[in-house]
């Protein structure tokens, strides 16, 4: 009887491997295992027969095969399983079909422009400094001497907010904020975005973003600032560009210029991008006024110093040939993916 359960097990492990599908398992397990008629329970059966001493040995054996057995079938039926989850991915995914490359991202264009005259400014030794956005009427406006009233605050049609404070309309009022923390010589550019309520259309937005450019020292001149602005407009622009300072009035600063450089795309014999003037307007400068110096508890006779406010989306409209400041706000891919 040992040797009918010892072929039983062999005879149901060739089987149990060779089955195919679940229904065939199922129907081994009943012929097999099965409580009344199944194989094993026949072999059982004869236990009667046995001698007495020979029982529980038999029984011994019994039992072990039949848990061999049961793993013998848990083993195929988990074969089975992954064999069909297999065929059905195999049905459902096609593995060897082209996967779909990730987007990458990129710096806006804004950054790249702001990110070269960064390392223009850095390069010759200037610290870069960032400022709040949002600011004191003080420091936007009476400590760039422009008092209460004064109708240049007109010009700057500005966002109030309900404390009474306001957004900046300028990069400008870091220049006595930083002169108020820190002693001369001082170097610094400050990028940063502004806010005034202009309407918005192709030239104007209501948020955009400038650099300040400030040195202040002992022998500080108009000259400095000609120089350095003039290598900065090749350097965003090409070698043969050149520069203009044209004569112009700001509270803050005495002489004041307006920065011109010679248009790149007709080189200045004018064209649309111009409007034909040969001429693009690129910000404000000039030498910083006494009364500025003095707010910042500087003394105007002993030191003095150059500022400039430039415009980072004029300077990406001007390189790129790009006509509507809306461009750089509206997320069109088709349009960020050129500069890429
Ligand atoms: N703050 C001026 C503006 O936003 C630009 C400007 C003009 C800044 C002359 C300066 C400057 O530092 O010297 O319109």
């Amino acid at each position: 009887m040992l040797d009918q359960l010892a072929a039983l097990e062999r005879e149901l492990i060739a089987k149990a491997a060779a089955a195919q599908t679940e229904a065939e398992l199922e129907s081994l397990r009943t012929d097999f295992l099965g409580r009344k008629g199944g194989r094993l329970s026949q072999v059982m059966s004869g236990v009667g027969k046995l001698a007495k001493e020979e029982r529980a040995d038999f029984g011994r054996h019994a039992n072990e095969t039949k848990e061999r057995i049961e793993a013998e079938f848990a083993r195929a039926e988990q074969r089975i399983h992954r064999a069909l989850l297999t065929d059905e991915l195999a049905r459902t995914y096609d593995v060897t079909f082209p996967g779909s490359r990730p987007r990458l991202g990129s710096l806006h264009v804004l950054r790249r422009t702001l990110n070269d005259v960064a390392s223009f400014f850095r390069s010759r030794g200037f610290a870069i400094v960032m400022g709040p956005e949002v600011e004191t009427e003080f420091y936007n406006f009476e400590a760039m001497n422009i008092p209460a009233d004064h109708p240049a605050r007109d010009a700057m049609d500005t966002f109030y907010l309900p404390t009474g404070s306001l957004l900046r309309t300028h990069t400008s009022p870091m220049q006595v904020r930083t002169m108020l923390a820190h002693t001369p010589p001082i170097a610094i550019i400050v990028p940063g975005k502004t806010y005034r309520r202009d309407a918005l259309d192709a030239r104007h937005a209501f948020m955009f973003h400038q650099f300040e450019g400030l040195q202040v020292d002992r022998g500080i001149t108009f000259g400095h600032l000609k120089g350095l602005v003039s290598d900065l407009c090749r350097y965003l622009y090409g070698k043969t560009r050149r520069t203009r300072f044209r004569p112009s009035y700001f509270q803050f600063t005495e002489p004041s210029a307006e920065v011109d450089v010679s248009c790149p795309v007709c080189d200045g014999s004018g064209c649309r991008t111009c409007g034909g003037a040969g001429w693009l307007e690129m910000g404000g400068s000039g030498m910083v006024h006494p009364q500025v110096l003095r707010t910042a508890g500087y003394d105007p006779e002993v030191y003095s110093g150059w500022a400039f406010g430039l415009g980072i989306e004029r300077i990406a409209m001007v390189r790129h040939g790009i006509d509507d400041i809306r461009l750089f706000t509206e997320n069109d891919l088709s349009f960020l993916e050129q500069f890429a």
